[in-house]
């Protein structure tokens, strides 16, 4: 089963700071780094670093030569990559000494994909194949139509939130990949022990996977729930801890493995994602993530 990833590619500016920086307050930051990322980049490559057959549709300005070595390094195409008028997307990442973030997106290049752009890459996908798209590329609502009307398998990580997600066609989706202050917004209900029966009724169609931070991860369809709990470590940014996750699981689906296995190996993903700094550079190798499973 092949993967069509269309995303966004960011350049991620990080900044280490003391505390997320206040209205008016001036920040004086501990260090400062420059790394690949990109909500729909960072999915990417977690699939491809899982071991997933991946395509990926975004676009990138001049300046996004960094973004299509980091697809070559990974072992996918840059060349269906889209060169767009526009700057690269990029990200302004503050991470605080516990590791957790706080991110501003601009979206340059990946505001500018066209239709008829992604529907020759479209072409290339089969009935079952897997479509994956998240919250940070123009043209999702006729993206998310035109995957069910090709009788793909469309995923999607409603990633980040914005005032017009409640309005996409989300009963086209299969697959809804999202965490519970994205849940929440969807489903109306911000208890957590509730959120998957509330997202279930409001999405029947949906295979519904949702994280819950430190109380792990919960899938849901119509036959099964099944859960999953963190595997503990010490969090150095959580950055593209998500997507990881979400790279991972799908990857594992796609081989056929059951949602059990598919659960374990995407939480010990994301746990070592945690562990590392930056993006793209923290998301592990399927070697690495099955070292760890072994140990732990
Ligand atoms: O999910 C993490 C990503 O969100 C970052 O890499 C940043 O680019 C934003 O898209």
């Amino acid at each position: 089963m092949k993967i069509l990833c269309v995303g966004s590619l960011n350049i991620d500016r990080v900044y280490q700071v003391p505390h997320f920086v206040q209205a008016g307050e001036t920040l004086a930051c501990a260090g400062f780094s420059q790394a690949p990322g990109g909500k729909g980049l960072n999915q990417t490559v977690a699939l491809a670093r899982a071991g997933a057959s991946v395509r990926h549709a975004g676009a990138v300005g001049e300046d996004g030569g960094l973004l299509r070595q980091t697809l070559r390094d990974a072992g996918v195409d840059d060349g269906l990559l889209a060169q767009s008028a526009q700057p690269t997307g990029h990200a302004i990442i503050q991470v605080d000494p516990s590791g957790q973030n706080c991110i501003l997106v601009s979206a340059g290049a990946n505001g500018t994909l066209e239709r008829d752009y992604l529907a020759a890459l479209l072409d290339g996908c089969e009935p079952g194949d897997i479509l994956l798209a998240q919250n940070e590329t123009n043209e999702l609502p006729w993206l998310l139509r035109e995957g069910r009307r090709r009788q793909l398998t469309v995923a999607f990580n409603p990633s980040p939130i914005t005032p017009e997600l409640p309005g996409y066609p989300l009963d086209c989706v299969d697959i809804l990949i999202l965490n519970e202050i994205e849940g929440a917004a969807l489903s109306g209900e911000s208890d957590p022990t509730r959120m998957p029966a509330a997202l279930r009724a409001a999405y029947p169609r949906a295979r519904v996977m949702l994280t819950l931070g430190g109380d792990g991860c919960v899938y849901t369809d119509q036959r099964e729930t099944v859960r999953q709990g963190i595997f503990p470590v010490k969090a150095v940014d959580t950055t593209a801890a998500g997507d990881t996750f979400t790279g991972y699981f799908l990857a594992w689906l796609a081989e056929g493995k059951p949602v059990a296995q598919a659960l374990r190996a995407a939480s010990a993903a994301a746990a070592l994602a945690v562990s590392r700094p930056g993006a793209v550079p923290s998301i592990p190798a399927r070697r690495q993530v099955l070292d760890f499973l072994c140990k732990n």
